[in-house]
């Protein structure tokens, strides 16, 4: 048995994004629908066991990085435990998180703590009207003290994830670049993808990435950059400051040649691409009894089934899932 994952198409998968729940206390317009209730049932949620099954197996196949993502996090209980034992598992060198931060305040030392090293955050507006209305509800300030109580607990980097909007947001890419200068956050923008209905509809506010990049290179000296654990994005640094911005352009220009990653959803499937529906359900094997052996087997069928490309753009009406199932 060969001991690394290489997919089909010779990328190799250094990376897993762990969905622990599926739902979430925000609504966001591009994300879970109002009124969704087809949340997945308790029984059927991996639990931190069978996770670190997982996440031990794809350690010793060259999995390195693992993010925690949902959905929100925090919502599932005992998070900083199940960080604990996966920052102890000795193969895996960064653990982080993504968050929407609304309860990031209580838990920001707990996680530092359990071994998360770095996290970023959702955050598409600064006003407290133009984010309730997003989030359908959220309350900004929650969001801002959960920031502020991670850069004090050295939660380092922390990347602010913008998804910019036309007539939504797009007129808050200044200030929000401000925010993270004077607090030393990155800052990365994202197109709207179509993911599921929600998705779609965002789309109709859709912004191509390359139109904010062209008047901030503008307005300012910005150089060609990198950023370690950096994924898709391509970044920029704004001359003469440490400020680094991220260009997320899954739509205008797609980054599915260097994919290195696969996603865990809370259910147990492994899915293989964020835009295609192949996936694997892992929880049936693991609750039957499944070796170690057996186990890493499964992972490396798997990773032979992962798929070239998204096709948001050719086919933008495959995907159906809730965003919150697979993990932003
Ligand atoms: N398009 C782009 N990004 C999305 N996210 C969720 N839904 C979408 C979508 N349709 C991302 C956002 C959010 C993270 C949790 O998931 O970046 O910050
Ligand atoms: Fe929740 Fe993130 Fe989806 Fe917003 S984008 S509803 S914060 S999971």
């Amino acid at each position: 048995m060969t001991n690394e994952l290489i997919d089909p198409f010779g990328r190799s998968i250094r990376y897993l994004r762990l969905s622990v729940t599926d739902r979430c206390d925000l609504r966001c317009q591009y994300c879970i629908p109002k009124g969704f209730k087809k949340f997945e049932h308790r029984e059927s949620w991996l639990t931190f066991e069978e996770i670190e099954r997982i996440i031990r197996a794809f350690s010793e196949l060259g999995v390195h990085r693992v993010r925690m993502t949902g959905g929100e996090p925090l919502l599932r209980k005992g998070l900083p435990e199940l960080a604990a034992g996966l920052a102890a598992l000795p193969d895996l060198d960064d653990l982080s998180l993504s968050t929407n931060a609304t309860q990031l305040e209580k838990h920001a030392a707990a996680l530092k703590q359990a071994g998360v090293h770095r996290i970023n955050v959702s955050l598409d507006s600064l006003n407290a009207d133009v984010f309730s209305s997003i989030t359908q509800g959220g309350k900004l300030d929650k969001v801002l003290a959960g920031l502020q109580a991670a850069r004090n607990c050295d939660l380092a980097p922390i990347k602010i994830n913008m998804v910019v909007m036309r007539g939504i947001n797009d007129h808050e890419v200044d200030s929000m670049l401000q925010y993270c200068m004077e607090n030393e956050f990155t800052l990365r923008f994202i197109e709207t993808m179509p993911i599921g209905d929600t998705g779609r509809n965002a789309g109709r506010h859709f912004v191509s990435l390359d139109t904010i990049r062209i008047r901030l290179t503008k307005q300012f000296d910005m150089v060609p950059s990198t950023m370690p654990g950096g994924g898709p994005a391509r970044y920029m640094q704004v001359g003469g400051t440490d400020m680094k911005i991220g260009f997320i352009t899954p739509m205008s220009q797609h980054f599915c040649k260097s994919c290195n990653r696969v996603r865990l959803s809370v259910d147990g499937r492994l899915h293989l691409c964020l835009g295609q529906n192949d996936n694997v359900s892992l929880r049936e094997p693991l609750r039957q009894g499944i070796s170690d052996k057996d186990l890493k087997e499964l992972l490396l069928e798997a990773i032979a089934k992962k798929p070239e490309r998204h096709e948001f753009r050719k086919n933008p009406l495959k995907i159906n899932r809730v965003m919150s199932l697979t993990g932003g």
